[in-house]
């Protein structure tokens, strides 16, 4: 198995997992750019070194996990490819591409083709949507979605959860925040995502829900109205989400149902005691937390929900490796050869 990207926040957690999981490999080869060789990473009590990736990095790697942006994904998974790897790309690089399978393990892995070696993983935002929203769909056609998003630092990789650490020190000591990562001080703020905003007035975070959410549901029209929002927390993005549909919404009782019954999914939903997800609750975790849920008082086909998720787990590596173990559990990829 190769990793690229693997001293990125991604990568590192990438490496975490595949250590928890007990993935079945034989070697591992731990890939960066050029500023990272010389590096070491521990993994099963062993320091691996961090190697410049290089045409070579790919020999013999039957499993490559990316995770170093579009530019180097664009680079290295034809090789990969060419060398024979299967190719888990954790970028942006190829999701909408006609005929690649945009999955979700719990959602549509039914989308994958016998002849599929790439498999992209999901905007983060994206994949903790859809996770919320597919276990409803037994309650009828979905016709919109409305969707406003907290996002963590975690999203923007390492370095960005660092700045945030480093400014929250600053704050605390009464020096002003400086911003380098982000274009503002995140700190005690929160800004619209920090990615260009297209030319019908959504930022590219939001656009990418916006296709990713329709292609993964299988949904090519569904309706979408989403807004994202970078706030001060360093890892699990939130999502405040109300779902509409064709017909009469389901009751409280039978979204609770549905969501106990979903895999991948955790119900946090304690009136009572005013406990619904957080993201500290859904750090370095697994499951997509939901709660708050309720009918939507306005409109007698809506329900709301709200939604945390680790951004660096389910939105990133652990659907990666979801992924791979599926192929091996499927003998698609012959393992310890
Ligand atoms: P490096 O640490 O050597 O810069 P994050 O998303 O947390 O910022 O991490 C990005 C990851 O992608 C890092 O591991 C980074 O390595 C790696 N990376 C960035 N650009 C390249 C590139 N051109 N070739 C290989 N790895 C890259």
């Amino acid at each position: 198995m190769a990793i690229l990207g693997a001293t990125g926040a991604v990568g590192r957690e990438f490496v975490r997992l595949v250590h928890e999981r007990n993935f079945p490999i034989s070697v591992l080869r731990l890939l960066a750019s050029d500023r990272s060789a010389g590096k070491t990473i521990t993994f099963r009590g062993s320091e691996i070194p961090v190697l410049s990736t290089a045409e070579s990095s790919f020999d013999g790697v039957q499993i490559a996990f990316f995770s170093a942006g579009s530019q180097a994904s664009k680079r290295w998974a034809p090789v990969a490819l060419q060398k024979g790897a299967f190719v888990i790309d954790n970028s942006s690089a190829f999701r909408m591409e006609p005929g690649v399978p945009l999955v979700i393990p719990e959602v549509n892995w039914h989308q994958v083709r016998d002849e599929d070696r790439l498999f992209p993983v999901g905007n983060c935002t994206a994949i903790l949507l859809v996770m919320a929203v597919a276990p409803l769909r037994k309650f009828g056609k979905l016709r919109r979605l409305v969707v406003s998003t907290y996002q963590s630092a975690s999203g923007a990789g390492a370095r960005a959860m660092r700045e945030l650490e480093e400014q929250t020190r600053s704050l605390a000591e009464g020096r002003t925040p400086v911003a380098e990562v982000f274009p503002y001080p995140i700190a005690g703020n929160l800004f619209s995502h920090n990615t260009p905003i297209n030319e019908y007035g959504y930022n590219e975070e939001e656009w990418k829900v916006i296709q990713e959410a329709r292609k993964t549901l299988e949904m090519p029209d569904l309706a979408l109205e989403v807004t994202c929002v970078r706030v001060p927390v360093l890892r699990a993005h939130s999502l405040s989400v109300n779902v509409e549909f064709e017909g009469p919404a389901p009751s409280e009782a039978a979204v609770r149902e549905a969501y106990e019954a979903a895999p991948g999914i955790a119900l946090v939903d304690d009136r009572e005691s005013n406990r619904f997800p957080m993201p500290m609750l859904a750090a370095g975790k697994d499951d997509v937390l939901v709660g708050r849920i309720r009918r939507d008082y306005t409109n007698p086909n809506a329900v709301s929900i709200f939604v945390c998720g680790d951004q660096l787990r389910k939105g990133a590596a652990l659907n990666g490796i979801q992924i791979a173990e599926r192929l091996v559990a499927e003998s698609r990829m012959p393992v310890g050869a």
